[in-house]
């Protein structure tokens, strides 16, 4: 046997019994105080689904490209597939759980009802918390901005109209 396969192939199972190193991690998220250890790979997304169970959050392409993954950061809305967990120390944490619940929506969610503003609604959550941050903007003041500034959250339904009709009704509401 050739013995520099030998030597990696004995490196490579050491490497692989050896437990794996997670770093503490402080967030508040939904409004509570979570002490978390996680993998330095980890991105803010797979820690919401995978280990908090928060699966309102989706994972579309991964890779920052459909928005289906948006939530609220400190109020700024970010595509959680796009951070490490752990560059996040210290932030709060607004998912679509967060935003409201059955039996207490928040207006937005109301709204996304009201104006039939989904088909399958898996870019919904996305779609929600995208339109909770870009209130906070301020920015934006009609449906052309809406529009625009929207536009990183994709809807494979093409419910595009019905999510604008609902996004200005609770933006002039709020105005
Ligand atoms: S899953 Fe994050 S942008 Fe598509
Ligand atoms: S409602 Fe189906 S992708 Fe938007």
């Amino acid at each position: 046997m050739n013995d520099a396969v030998t030597i990696d192939r004995a490196s490579a199972m050491r490497v692989a019994a050896r437990p794996i190193a997670t770093l503490p991690l402080s967030l508040t998220i939904n409004g509570e105080v979570r002490a978390l250890q996680v993998e330095p790979w980890t991105t803010l997304l797979d820690l919401l689904r995978d280990k908090l169970d928060l699966t309102g959050t989706k994972k579309g392409c991964d890779h920052g490209q459909c928005g289906a993954c948006t939530v609220l950061i400190d109020g700024r809305r970010i595509n959680a597939c796009l951070k490490l967990a752990v560059s996040l120390d210290g932030a709060e944490i607004t998912t679509i759980e967060g935003l409201g619940q059955p039996g207490e929506l928040h207006p937005l969610q109301a709204a996304f009802i009201d104006h039939d503003a989904f088909q399958c609604g898996y870019c919904t959550p996305g779609q929600i918390c995208s339109a909770q941050g870009l209130i906070n903007e301020g920015r934006a003041k009609d449906r052309q901005d809406v529009r625009e500034q929207m536009s990183g959250n994709i809807c494979r339904c093409g419910a595009y109209t019905n999510i604008a009709d609902a996004v200005l009704e609770v933006l002039e509401k709020q105005a």
